[in-house]
């Protein structure tokens, strides 16, 4: 059984999307372990425990410093014990320490058709205010593993959504989270969840 760390910020839709894939089947072998989350109002706090879920916070304002911050954060994931750690609309830099520990083993959701529209600044709205300022005819989003760099690691899944006319970013970024988000982010943690999924240098190969 594949245990999971979901790392939130926010209100917590893609975490939800996870817990429901799990509740319905779409997900085997897969649990979710423990929720940990930047902030201690997120809503998605609120899903994990109405889930039987454990919920933890490390808010990044609440210690004393940013060594102090890793420190904490990284103690609650080891005591987790995870083979899989999704970041699912959390908004923090994961310290450099972790993500060598878990290379591999870390993914990401962002709600755009990397490279475009990604990077530093890039998150949460912001991302679909820019493609609606650029003018861009289809977005979309990506499941990615987490590397040393900002939305740079090896791709596992990506799903295109159609701009539409007179699209807000609000309007647009519920209609990426979905039709794209919540579809490929329960069916890259399966794909992971069955083994199916390597990478070669910065490709990822689904067997
Ligand atoms: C999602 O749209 C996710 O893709 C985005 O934040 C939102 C969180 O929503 N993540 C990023 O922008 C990461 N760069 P949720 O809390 O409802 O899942």
């Amino acid at each position: 059984m594949l245990r999971i760390v979901v790392c939130v910020s926010g209100g917590g839709t893609n975490l939800q999307a996870l817990i429901d894939a799990i509740g319905d089947g779409r997900i085997t072998d897969a649990e979710i372990v423990r929720v940990i989350s930047s902030s201690a109002g997120a809503y998605a706090m609120e899903r994990a425990r109405k889930a039987g879920i454990e919920a933890v916070s490390v808010v990044p304002a609440e210690c004393g410093s940013r060594a102090e911050f890793e420190e904490k954060l990284a103690g609650e994931i080891r005591k987790a014990d995870p083979g899989l750690i999704v970041l699912a609309g959390y908004l923090v830099v994961l310290p450099a320490a972790l993500v060598e520990e878990y290379e591999n083993r870390i993914i990401n959701i962002h709600p755009s058709l990397i490279p475009s529209f990604c990077g530093k600044g890039y998150y949460g709205l912001r991302v679909h205010e820019a493609a609606l300022e650029r003018g861009v005819r289809v977005t979309g989003a990506t499941v990615h593993f987490v590397d040393s760099g900002t939305d740079t690691g090896p791709i596992i899944l990506q799903k295109a959504v159609e701009i539409q006319e007179g699209d807000t970013p609000e309007v647009l970024q519920k209609r990426v989270m979905q039709e794209a988000e919540h579809r490929i982010l329960p069916e890259a943690v399966q794909l992971i969840a069955r083994g199916r999924v390597r990478t070669e240098g910065r490709k990822v190969i689904i067997e």
